[in-house]
């Protein structure tokens, strides 16, 4: 007989192999939601609902195999986005390996959350050569009880020749949707962005929602904490809440771009949608001693509670 989902004991947290063998951590919660992280690049591959569905895009052709960096989930843009600096576009920490952090040093507030791992990048004499600077890179990743998907990042200068660092930074989520014709970004109007397809120009944006009918590839600068993705045929909403990452990067190919990705299938950009909670047009300068937090926290809700007007208690005024 199958035992109640409630009666069943959960098991938080699991170290398992994922694909080709990689590393993994599952987190699971008593509601049935899930999340997987590769130690390959420290990076989110899969979060899912209580209705076991994915929510985050993967490319079917995306490559597993170091040292590429994997298509899809979320990957992490560090020292580096995009090819702003002398270094590899996005930087290198996502195609690394982390290693599990057993005994991070505390956060402020105690959280109730069990689903949770704490990863941590040392800097390798390798990478020294690439990037010359000391720094300790640590990452927890959470899966609250709601099934809300959180990332926390801290990131500390540990130069001992008296060296600050600069650097930007990114968590490059790829959302999974169902239409991106029918999907819809709100809580960027009238920000100023820098469009990547027109070499970084600054532009204000105009209208009431970002709508997807052709390649966009644009920096938001200093947006609200809150943005939220609507995707209309799934009736669903991702809010986005950020914190210490004043940028958002909003990113789909379209099928030029797509078919010109090896690791990207020519129709997938249908199927995907990365708004990337960043810190790219002012670099975060970090003082020997000096740590940097930047958060992520990702939620689902149905679209109907949110479409139009993000402040849920809104929504229900209105309604
Ligand atoms: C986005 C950038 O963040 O990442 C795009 O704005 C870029 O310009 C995209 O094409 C994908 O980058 P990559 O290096 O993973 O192919």
């Amino acid at each position: 007989m199958a035992v109640p989902l409630e009666k069943r004991e959960i098991v938080f947290v699991e170290r398992c192999k994922g694909v080709n063998g990689l590393e993994k951590v599952v987190l699971r919660e008593v509601r049935g939601c899930s999340a997987e992280v590769y130690l390959y690049g420290g990076q989110v591959m899969s979060w899912k609902n209580e209705h076991e569905e994915e929510l985050l895009f993967v490319s079917s052709k995306a490559t597993f195999k170091p040292p590429k960096a994997i298509r899809g989930g979320i990957p992490i843009c560090f020292p580096q986005f995009s090819n702003l600096g002398p270094l590899e576009p996005h930087g290198f920490v996502r195609n690394r390996f982390w290693s599990i952090d057993d005994d991070p040093p505390p956060f402020a507030t105690t959280s109730p959350n069990k689903a949770f791992v704490d990863l941590i990048l040392k800097l390798s004499d390798e990478d020294f050569k690439i990037w010359p600077h000391r720094y300790e890179f640590r990452l927890r990743i959470t899966l609250g009880p709601g099934g809300d998907l959180m990332l926390t990042s801290r990131i500390r200068n540990m130069n001992t020749d008296g060296k600050s660092f600069p650097f930007t930074f990114a968590y490059h989520t790829y959302f999974s949707v169902t239409d991106i014709s029918e999907v819809r970004v709100e809580g960027l109007e009238t920000i100023d962005y820098l469009d990547n397809l027109k070499n970084r120009e600054r532009f204000t944006e105009q209208g009431d929602a970002i709508t997807f009918e052709s390649e966009l590839d644009r920096i938001y600068l200093s947006t609200p904490t809150k943005i939220a993705i609507l995707d209309h045929e799934r009736k669903r909403t991702f809010v986005l809440r950020k914190d210490g990452l004043p940028d958002a990067v909003v990113w789909n190919p379209w099928d030029r771009k797509a078919k010109a990705m090896a690791d990207f299938g020519d129709e997938e950009y249908k199927q995907m949608l990365c708004v990337e909670a960043a810190c790219v047009e002012k670099p975060i300068t970090l003082k020997p001693g000096e740590e940097w937090r930047g958060r992520l926290e990702i939620s689902v809700v149905p679209s109907s509670y949110c479409s139009g007007q993000l402040d849920p208690r809104r929504a229900l005024q209105s309604g």
